[in-house]
């Protein structure tokens, strides 16, 4: 069977041939990301293809496919907020995701974040390299006793509320299905709103929905603590990004890591070094000594990588053959 890989780099290509060698597809990799620009030189002997999460399978994109024979869609990540579901249902095409690899990859970096914008250590780093180990500007704050409001609960928010527990915070957390292990465990579940009340960080961990699209906005923002440090791993569009802007220039927002970015599509994983940004905005959060952008790399960890590459091609595979999967939130469509 082929499959054909969209925006895929040099690691896709390494983990997913090395797992290849237990199915024997043929694998064709297109560094491309898939999208109306490039769907039509898709060739009809294509049985699947494999996006991440700057690929855009819009309406039009899938019934091209859907023309071209491609009888699979596999997502190698877990949100899906970029495929029109419907129209795959309509035009015959299962997708199917990786909803789980390694949680604690994603839930550990949003942790390094949290460490990184308090304890200073990047700039501590730079400052060391040039024989400067003065202390002014590097201080922190105690993570102990400090509360933590967590949105989404799920793998990567569990993950992250177990490790913040270790760090003797107090968890809040918002969720529409609460998690009674949690709960077992001293998570406090809250509403939506006396979870940002009270947090002094939050650290988001939903997925993106039309409902949430822009949760974290000035409404949301002036409900929080002043001063509050606020961490983003999850997707870009949860967080209006004019609106932290302001937050970070009046202070409301202390601290800002994000991973995610509301038009990272036309950036992130890629090499800009020699180019002009035409993005401001991203440019202007990067020169905040208080803003810390990582380029959607919470995922990318070994054990992370070993098992998107197996469950990817575990899907694919059984789909193509009608053959049914045991854990039913792998298949969307
Ligand atoms: P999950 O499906 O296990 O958990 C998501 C949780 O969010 C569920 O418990 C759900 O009830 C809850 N939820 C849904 N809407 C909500 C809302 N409006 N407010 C609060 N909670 C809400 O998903 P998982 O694996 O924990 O992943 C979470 C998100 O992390 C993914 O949707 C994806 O966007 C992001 N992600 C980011 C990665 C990165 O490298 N930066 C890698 C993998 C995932």
């Amino acid at each position: 069977m082929k499959i054909l890989f969209f925006s895929a780099k040099p690691y896709d290509r390494e983990f997913f041939e090395n797992c290849n060698l237990d199915y024997s597809h043929e694998l064709e990799f297109w560094e491309t990301h898939l999208g109306p620009h490039i769907v039509d030189a898709i060739k009809p002997n294509t049985d699947a293809v494999c996006v991440f999460v700057n690929d855009k399978l819009n309406a039009a994109v899938i019934e091209t496919l859907a023309n071209k024979g491609v009888r699979v869609i596999a997502l190698r990540c877990a949100g899906f907020n970029n495929v029109d579901l419907e129209a795959a249902k309509k035009f015959g095409i299962r997708v199917c995701r990786v909803p789980a690899y390694s949680p604690q990859a994603v839930a550990e970096h949003a942790v390094a974040m949290l460490l990184t914008l308090n304890r200073k250590t990047h700039k501590a780093y730079n400052r060391v390299r040039e024989q400067n180990f003065s202390l002014n500007g590097l201080m922190g704050f105690n993570l102990f006793g400090k509360t933590v409001g967590v949105i989404g609960t799920g793998k990567i928010g569990a993950a992250f509320c177990k490790i913040m527990l270790g760090f003797g915070c107090t968890i809040v957390a918002f969720d529409p299905f609460e998690n009674d292990t949690l709960k077992s465990i001293g998570v406090n579940f809250m509403p939506f709103h006396e979870v940002i009340k009270h947090a002094d960080i939050v650290s988001i961990h939903c997925p993106l929905t039309a409902e949430n699209h822009h949760l974290i906005n000035t409404n949301s923002l002036s409900a929080m603590k002043k001063g509050v440090t606020l961490i983003n791993t999850s997707r870009g569009g949860l967080v209006n990004t004019q609106d932290i802007i302001v937050a970070l220039k009046n202070g409301q927002v202390a601290a800002l890591g994000i991973d995610v970015y509301e038009q990272e599509e036309k950036l992130f994983f890629k090499d800009l070094s020699g180019s002009i940004m035409g993005d401001d905005d991203i440019q202007l959060l990067i020169s905040f000594p208080n803003v810390l952008v990582t380029g959607h790399q919470a995922f990318f960890t070994k054990e992370a990588l070993t098992e998107i590459a197996e469950k990817t091609l575990e899907n694919v595979s059984l789909l193509l053959k009608n053959e049914s999967i045991d854990d039913v939130s792998r298949i969307l469509v």
